[in-house]
């Protein structure tokens, strides 16, 4: 099957930010699916098909709320209560981008790990130096710091924990969103060839000059145990 891009080069977004599309698809090719996937915070799914190369199943949840195309989502669902799934029920689950937008991560990872198969694995990304967005939707920015304090406080074990860009991408994406708002008109001409030219340039200085402590965002991969208990991990 042939993935559907998730990168949209038309237009001055598209040419100002191709290179967060190109990151996440990356992220989103590097990991492992298992048997039935559960994408929470799905949006018009632009994961799904790299999804499907591996999983037997891919369920797309997402709520009434949300500002993406709905086609894709297969149970709406507010993620800040608990989510009508059964317990035990999902061997992966992946969630992109959501987490900032919980007003109560906690519970939402505790529910991640009822919906999880024993020894089933969660994959998160979340942004750390990114812009508001969706809002007024938008409550949190993470450290890795914090994403190990909350994930080991509800019992997921093997957290590794990897920041996705260094400094250099996450500069020029800052500064091309910015500069977007001179990009007006015939203006838009001027502006192209410089994000296309620092966008090019950006992943290579990363390569180079590697700073963990500005980067885009992390990626998350942790396991439920094949021994611990719902009720365990709620008495944590
Ligand atoms: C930044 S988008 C990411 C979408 C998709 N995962 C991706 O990577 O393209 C955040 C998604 O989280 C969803 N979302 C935010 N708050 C939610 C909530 N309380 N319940 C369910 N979905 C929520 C939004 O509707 C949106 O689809």
């Amino acid at each position: 099957m042939k993935p559907r891009r998730t990168q949209n080069l038309s237009g001055a977004l598209g040419a100002a930010n191709f290179l967060i599309h190109r990151i996440t698809e990356r992220i989103a090719r590097s990991l492992t699916y298992q048997g039935r996937v559960v994408d929470l915070g799905c949006g018009n799914a632009p994961y799904k098909d790299i999804i499907l190369e591996q999983a037997d199943e891919y369920i797309g949840v997402d709520w009434e709320n949300s500002a993406h195309d709905q086609s894709q989502v297969d149970v709406f669902a507010d993620l800040t209560k608990e989510i009508p799934l059964e317990s035990d029920w999902a061997d992966t689950l992946v969630s992109f981008q959501v987490m900032e937008h919980l007003p109560e991560p906690e519970f939402f990872l505790r529910e991640c790990m009822r919906i999880l198969k024993p020894g089933g694995r969660l994959y998160i990304t979340v942004p750390f130096m990114w812009r508001v967005h969706e809002a007024p939707h938008d409550y949190f920015r993470y450290t890795r710091h914090g994403l190990e304090y909350l994930l080991s406080k509800v019992q997921f074990e093997q957290i590794e924990i990897t920041e996705y860009t260094g400094f250099w991408q996450m500069f020029v994406l800052k500064f091309n969103y910015h500069s977007l708002r001179y990009a007006k008109g015939p203006l838009k001409y001027f502006w192209v060839p410089i994000w296309l030219l620092n966008q090019t340039i950006a992943p290579w200085l990363d390569r180079v000059d590697r700073n963990p402590n500005e980067p885009v965002g992390y990626v998350v991969s942790a396991r439920r145990s094949e021994s611990n208990s719902h009720s365990k991990a709620k008495a944590a």
